[in-house]
């Protein structure tokens, strides 16, 4: 596919998704969060669903969160119109919530096409939640990040959220700066990979060749 078909593409998707009411998030919503940036990305970012500024402004990652991922980014020279930035869930849930299964299972094709139509290179899991719906893991970020995962002929790279760096300790934001070099390294072609066993098995459940 070239690029402006994929550019076409996730455009008419981000359309459909804009009128979408296939979980209750559609009755408390402002906006469809759907995604943003470069259609041709090498390296997409999927956090967990919008929060208020987000709900507000209809783009991901504009609020505290979305400055410190900004200042990752820029640390291994990238800016946000060189990434994909997406999310599991596309509308806010309530009150910031943890998105709830049948609301991400009524989206999560959404993301599939995304990452489909995008076909980057590394994916940048934010958090539990996007970690834990790509790599079909049980275990927690604290465990599965500092590692590259073959998936799909790309790499899933997770990482905490934004949002646990800007609560959390110092030692937080230093493992996300080490996994931001890593999404780096792996995209030079510097990196060794680990691989997890079943790790091809969550894309067929996430519809993406489906
Ligand atoms: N947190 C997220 O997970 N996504 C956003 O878009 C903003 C904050
Ligand atoms: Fe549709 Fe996803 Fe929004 Fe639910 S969260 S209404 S599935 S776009």
């Amino acid at each position: 596919m070239s690029d402006t078909e994929a550019a076409q593409e996730l455009m008419v998707l981000a359309e459909q998704a804009s009128t979408c009411t296939a979980c209750r998030l559609a009755e408390t919503r402002t906006n469809v969060v759907f995604g943003e940036g470069s259609a041709r990305a090498q390296v997409m970012f999927v956090g967990e669903g919008p929060g208020r500024n987000e709900d507000l402004q209809g783009l991901p990652f504009v609020g505290a969160a979305g400055q410190l991922l900004n200042r990752l980014l820029s640390e291994i020279g990238l800016e946000r119109s060189d990434v994909y930035i997406a999310n599991v869930v596309k509308c806010r849930p309530p009150g910031n919530r943890d998105p709830r299964p049948d609301e991400i299972a009524a989206c999560k094709d959404y993301l599939a096409a995304q990452i489909r139509l995008i076909d980057p290179a590394v994916v940048m899991t934010l958090g539990n939640f996007a970690t834990k719906l790509l790599l079909r893991e049980e275990r927690g970020i604290t465990r599965l990040r500092g590692r590259a995962y073959p998936w799909w002929n790309r790499m899933v790279i997770p990482t905490f959220h934004p949002a646990a760096a800007l609560r959390g300790s110092a030692s937080v934001l230093a493992s996300m700066q080490e996994d931001f070099a890593l999404v780096k390294a792996t995209l030079d072609g510097r990196s060794e990979s680990s691989s997890i066993s079943g790790a091809e098995r969550p894309v067929e459940q996430l519809g993406l060749f489906g």
